[in-house]
């Protein structure tokens, strides 16, 4: 397979400190058998040294749900991204769509934010989707395409070969509608050409997984179209099983 598949847990805030331990700890006894899918977990924050050590010496990963746009420094209530470095956080999920609408977050301070994960070695996890207003008006290729020149703008070509793209659609997130598995592909597969357009044939390795509702019993479709790489998910990672089950999907293509 060219591409390795990446299963993605978004914990969001959700959990207290004894559910991020014990929810670590099922994740990596029921995914023991997919060890041919890169699988990872993203606690909040403040739970993130407790799950660190749940996770050590497992091949399960650890990632954050963002980081800061600068270095250390006089900025309250932020993480930098060697602070993450140093728990054994190895990726960080970025410009999710949350963030975008309820922390009027944007594609300049997201590609700083990029590019402090990268000067820390953490691998980055750009989010990207539409709302519904935007796939209603055809625009949602268009979209995605300047989500992610914001991150090429800044870093150049090399910075997205060394990343992760989800492609989130807004109207799927946590509302139990999914991209249909053609829909998912057909985004899925412009983002590649954009990436090969900047990147050439290291287009070709560059994961681009889905996010938007996808549980157990539609993983597989999805998972099964040429271009969807993995998953990033969301309220089902908060279920070993259900996690599980989605990586043992992923690990059939
Ligand atoms: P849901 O899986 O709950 O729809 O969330 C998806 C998501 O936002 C993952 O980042």
């Amino acid at each position: 397979m060219m591409r390795t598949p990446l299963v993605v847990g978004n914990w969001k805030m959700n959990g207290r400190l004894a559910d991020a331990r014990a929810l670590a700890n099922a994740v990596v006894e029921q995914t023991a058998g997919f060890a041919a899918v890169e699988r990872a977990v993203c606690p909040p924050f403040v739970h993130l040294p407790a799950v660190s050590e749940t996770l050590a010496g497992t091949d399960v990963g650890l990632g954050a749900q963002n980081c800061a746009d600068t270095p250390p420094g006089a900025h309250t209530g932020e993480v930098a991204a060697e602070m993450l470095s140093d728990l054994g956080v190895g990726y960080v999920i970025l410009g999710h769509s949350e963030r975008r609408q309820f922390d009027h977050e944007e594609e300049a301070g997201i590609a700083a934010r990029y590019a402090q994960a990268l000067e820390q070695g953490l691998r980055p996890i750009l989010c990207v989707g539409e709302s519904l207003e935007v796939r209603e008006a055809g625009a949602t290729d268009r979209l995605v395409a300047d989500q992610i020149t914001g991150v090429l703008d800044r870093l150049g070509a090399q910075g997205l070969g060394d990343g992760v793209i989800a492609y989130e659609p807004i109207w799927a997130i946590g509302t139990g509608l999914t991209a249909t598995a053609d829909q998912a592909q057909a985004v899925h597969a412009s983002i590649r050409a954009l990436l090969a357009r900047h990147i050439g044939q290291a287009a070709d390795k560059v994961r681009i997984i889905y996010g938007g509702s996808m549980k157990a019993a539609n993983a597989q479709a999805l998972l099964a179209q040429p271009d969807v790489d993995g998953g990033l998910i969301g309220g089902a990672s908060l279920k070993a099983e259900e996690f599980a089950a989605i990586c043992a999907a992923a690990a059939r293509g």
